[in-house]
């Protein structure tokens, strides 16, 4: 689908998408549309009594016979005084899906927010084509027998902008963004037999052409750091582990300060979760193949700071493993030595994703003594008991850094919701045997206990834990994320560093 940005024009061919806030108040265009069509906007407005113009709602109408448009689409717009990016994005979004699913190949958007709004046209403008490219994704790379009818059909969307030159600029950044999305969205949808360890550090070594360094640490390696919980995960599975580093150097040097201390992005990059000897029922497995979600969102985010020349150190470090059973797999009782020297008795190997992070956690704060680290993992099946598909959880030992990020989630539509950490939890993963054990003695409280797993490993560095096993992807679609891998994190951390550690 091409997107593109044009004067408004009388539409010549194809669809039209004109504004109507709520209370069905026409826009400017929507007016002035209605009265070149002989007053067919408000009899179709008459006859469908249920369309208020609130946002999300759409009401296609045929095209009048006098106006050489195929059809006519009334985007609402809800109240006049509320709309925001985020508003924008939803309806190209769902105009997108709208269209593709009616067959059409051509279509225009005329939606002309009018005087006084909270947004201006031209931002308008942009976060509308913003969300239309969001939810054009496809991955359908595998779908050799597709017929007509279910591919995409919408070749070109136009948007209409009284300054499309001023739009274009606008949207340079949004459709790096989308990129970065889709790169990530790419990578969690690809089947483990295609992504694995190698594969995945391959991907991330692609960043290199943007002007990051990227440095892949092999087996030997990391046995020579004594990365040994990351290791014990990976010893069952035929397909040697791998964790990758991602440099963006973009802080101007005289910056000074902790500016030139990195902010570091750790991901949990499991390219399969059988559960190990601890083996995970048949049913959903499949879903597994997800587990390196985390992982993902890091390399997608570095490679959106490295395309966008972020005004920023970042590092990124992900930790790729297979989880799988076989002779040489780990067994639960195994006590091992993470490279931080604490000791950790492995009851059950379907935490898996601990152990790994314990390592690389450990590691990146070693050797970058970051300004703030933030993991991202598809940690725990006990946060969709939690959460659902709606928040990720988020556990932070610092408040100003959870706030931040409740606050950039909130702004790109990526929420997150923070629960506890303190002492009386951490108790409960003490050992009998060792320093910790990697779960704790009954079902309770599942995502803290991993969170707080993952706390010994952090010292005392500003750090944050996502736990995306409830986000990463999605069984339904909604306006701007097609149904499967969401990408969930790249805007939300993008936004958490633009707002945050650009500007200062
Ligand atoms: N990768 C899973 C968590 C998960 C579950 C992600 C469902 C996405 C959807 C993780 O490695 C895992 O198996 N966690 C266990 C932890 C338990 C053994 C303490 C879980 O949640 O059951
Ligand atoms: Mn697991
Ligand atoms: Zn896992």
């Amino acid at each position: 689908m091409k997107i593109s940005f044009a004067k408004p024009d009388e539409p010549r061919s194809g669809a039209v998408i004109v504004g109507v806030w709520e209370e069905a108040m026409l826009t400017p265009a929507a007016r002035r549309l209605d009265e070149a069509a002989g007053g067919a906007i408000m009899r179709a407005l008459s006859a469908a009594p249920r369309f208020k113009g609130k946002k999300d709602e759409l009401l296609p109408i045929v095209g009048p016979a006098n106006l050489p448009v195929s059809r006519i689409v009334l985007a609402g717009l809800g109240k006049p005084d509320l709309g925001n990016a985020r508003l924008f994005q939803h309806i190209g979004g769902n105009l997108v899906a709208h269209l593709n699913g009616a067959g059409e190949r051509e279509a225009t958007i005329a939606i002309d927010v009018g005087e006084g709004a909270p947004i201006d046209q031209t931002e308008a403008a942009a976060q509308l084509a913003f969300g239309a490219r969001l939810r054009a994704y496809r991955f359908d790379k595998y779908k050799t027998k597709q017929k007509p009818e279910q591919k995409a059909s919408l070749e070109g969307l136009t948007v209409a902008t009284p300054a499309p030159g001023a739009a274009e600029r606008a949207y340079q950044p949004l459709d790096m963004t989308a990129s970065a999305v889709f790169f990530t969205r790419d990578l969690v949808s690809e089947p483990s037999n295609v992504i694995y360890p190698e594969t995945l550090a391959a991907q991330a070594g692609t960043l290199t052409d943007l002007g990051a360094a990227v440095e892949i640490l092999d087996e030997n390696k990391l046995r020579k750091l004594g990365m040994n919980a990351l290791l014990g995960v990976a010893q069952g599975s035929a397909r040697p582990p791998r964790v990758v580093v991602m440099e963006w150097h973009g802080s101007p040097p005289s910056g000074g300060g902790n500016r030139s201390q990195p902010l570091a992005f750790i991901g949990k990059g499991v390219t399969f979760d059988t559960g190990g000897i601890s083996i995970k029922p048949a049913a959903g497995m499949g879903d597994m193949k997800w587990d390196m979600a985390g992982s993902a969102v890091v390399i997608g985010l570095m490679q959106l700071l490295a395309a966008r020349k972020a005004k920023v150190n970042a590092v990124g470090v992900v930790g790729l493993v297979e989880n799988m059973p076989s002779g040489t797999a780990q067994r639960p009782g195994d006590i091992i030595t993470s490279m931080s020297g604490q000791t950790i008795e492995v009851l059950n190997t379907d935490a898996e994703g601990r152990l790994v992070l314990a390592d690389v956690l450990w590691y990146c704060q070693d050797r970058y003594k970051p300004r703030l680290m933030i993991d991202l993992a598809t940690l725990t099946g006990a946060v969709v008991v939690a959460l659902g598909h709606h928040r990720a959880g988020l556990f932070s030992n610092n408040d100003e850094l959870a706030n931040r990020l409740i606050e950039a989630g909130k702004a790109v539509g990526e929420e997150v919701w923070r629960l506890p950490l303190d002492e009386s939890y951490d108790r409960e993963i003490d050992s009998d045997a060792a320093d910790m054990k990697n779960i704790g003695s009954g079902r309770a409280a599942g995502s803290i206990l991993g969170a707080q797993f993952l706390q010994r490993f952090v010292g005392d560095v500003p750090w944050a834990h996502l736990d995306i096993a409830g986000m990463a992807w999605s069984s339904k679609d909604t306006p701007t994320v097609p149904k499967g891998a969401t990408a969930f994190g790249v805007r939300l951390l993008d936004q958490f560093i633009a707002q945050h550690y650009e500007m200062e």
